[in-house]
C-alpha cells in the first residue's frame, strides 16, 4: 500500500522534494503516493511549508502527523486547525549551513576583517587581532543550530559561552540556564549569537537593559528571529557605539521594509534570511524517517513542545 503524502507547500517545494522523497521513502522500505490534490480525508502524512499561516487544516484530520520544512515553529503551532502532532525540519544540511553563516560572520568581527577588504585609502594601518582563544564569544540558544555553532568555534579555539532554557553540558562550552544564567553569558559576550527560538518567553530577549550588559563594543549576530530584539533600542546602543556592530539576517518584519533604519546604518549589516536553508536532499531522509516511524508506531522525531512554544 502506498502512503499518502499531501504537500501544503508552494508548488516548486514540491517539484524539489518529490524525486528525493519518493527515493528516501524507498530507502525505508514505503512506497509514497506525493501529491498536492489528494483527497483531504485520505491523507496519511502532511509535508508542510505553509505559503500563508492561515491554511486550514480541518480537512486533514485523519492524517498521522504534519512534518514541517522548517526549523522555527512560532507561525505554524499558533494555527488552531493543527491539531495532528508537528515534527519540525532538524536537518544536517540546514545545521551545516548555518554553522558556516555564523562561523563566517564570527571570523570577520573577531579578526576586523572590513579594516582591510574595506581600504581605499592607501595607509599601512596594522591592526593584530587577538588570537581565537582570548574571544569570548555566547550563543543564546543552545539547540540543534547553537549547539552545533558553540562546538565549532570551540573546534576553533574561541571562548564560548551558551545558555539554553534547561541545563546542558558541551564540551569545551561554558553553559549556563536561566535569568541568572543569561546575565552572565551576556556579561563576558564580546560577539553575542542568537539561536533561540520565537516564544513569549524569548519575545525582545535583547532589549535596552540586556544590551546594556555587554561589554563595551559588543558585536551581535541574529540569525535566529528577528523578535528576540528590541530594534529601537539595538539602534540606540549602536549610535551611541557600545554596540559596534550589528549582523542581522532575521527581522520583526520580512522582507526588511526599505525605509527601515537597518539598511542605511553604518554598523548594520543585513542578510536576507539565508544564514541556512532546509535542503530537499538530506532534509528528504528526515521526512522519510519520520514516516517509517509513523508506519512501524515508533516515536516521531523533531515533536514540537506545544506549551514550550517550540
Ligand atoms: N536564519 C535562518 O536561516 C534560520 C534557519 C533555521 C533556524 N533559524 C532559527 O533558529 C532557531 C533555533 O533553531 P534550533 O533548531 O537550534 O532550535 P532548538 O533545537 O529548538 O533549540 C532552541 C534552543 O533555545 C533554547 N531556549 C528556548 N527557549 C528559551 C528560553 N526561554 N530561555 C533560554 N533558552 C531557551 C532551548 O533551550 P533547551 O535546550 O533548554 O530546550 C534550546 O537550547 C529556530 O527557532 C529559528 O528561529 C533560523
Amino acid at each position: 500500500m502506498n502512503v499518502k503524502v499531501q504537500f501544503i507547500t508552494a508548488p516548486a517545494v514540491f517539484d524539489d522534494y518529490r524525486a528525493p522523497l519518493s527515493a528516501a521513502l524507498e530507502e525505508v522500505g514505503l512506497a509514497g503516493e506525493l501529491a498536492m490534490d489528494h483527497d483531504p480525508s485520505t491523507v496519511e502524512y502532511l509535508v508542510y511549508a505553509p505559503q500563508n499561516d492561515a491554511v486550514d487544516l480541518s480537512p486533514y484530520g485523519n492524517a498521522k502527523a504534519a512534518l514541517g520544512l522548517w526549523a522555527g515553529v512560532e507561525t505554524i503551532i499558533s494555527n488552531p486547525t493543527l491539531t495532528m502532532p508537528y515534527a519540525r525540519m532538524v536537518d544536517e544540511g540546514l545545521t551545516e549551513g548555518m554553522v558556516e553563516w555564523v562561523t563566517g560572520h564570527v571570523l570577520r568581527h573577531h579578526l576586523g576583517m572590513d579594516a582591510d577588504i574595506c581600504r581605499t585609502d592607501g595607509k599601512w594601518d596594522k591592526h593584530v587581532p587577538p588570537l581565537a582563544r582570548d574571544r569570548r564569544v555566547g550563543v543564546l540558544g543552545l539547540g540543534e543550530l547553537g549547539a552545533a555553532c558553540a562546538r565549532t568555534l570551540v573546534a576553533l579555539n574561541f571562548d564560548v559561552a551558551g545558555w539554553s532554557r534547561r541545563s546542558k553540558e558541551i564540551e569545551g562550552v561554558a553553559c549556563f540556564a536561566g535569568p541568572a544564567g543569561l546575565d552572565a553569558v551576556l556579561d563576558r559576550s564580546e560577539i553575542l549569537v542568537l539561536l533561540l527560538p520565537h516564544t513569549p518567553a524569548t519575545e525582545k530577549v535583547l532589549n535596552a537593559d540586556t544590551l546594556a550588559r555587554l561589554p563595551e563594543g559588543a558585536v551581535i549576530l541574529n540569525p535566529g528571529r528577528g523578535a528576540l530584539i528590541d530594534d529601537d533600542a539595538l539602534l540606540a546602543a549602536l549610535d551611541a557605539g557600545r554596540v559596534t556592530h550589528a549582523t542581522l539576517d532575521t527581522f520583526r518584519v520580512e522582507p526588511l521594509p526599505q525605509d527601515h533604519r537597518f539598511w542605511q546604518h553604518a554598523r548594520v549589516t543585513v542578510t536576507p534570511h539565508i544564514a541556512s536553508e532546509t535542503r530537499a536532499s538530506t532534509a528528504a531522509r528526515v521526512i522519510a524517517e519520520n514516516i517509517r516511524r509513523g508506519e512501524a508506531g515508533e516515536p516521531l522525531l523533531h515533536l514540537v513542545d506545544r506549551v514550550a512554544g517550540y
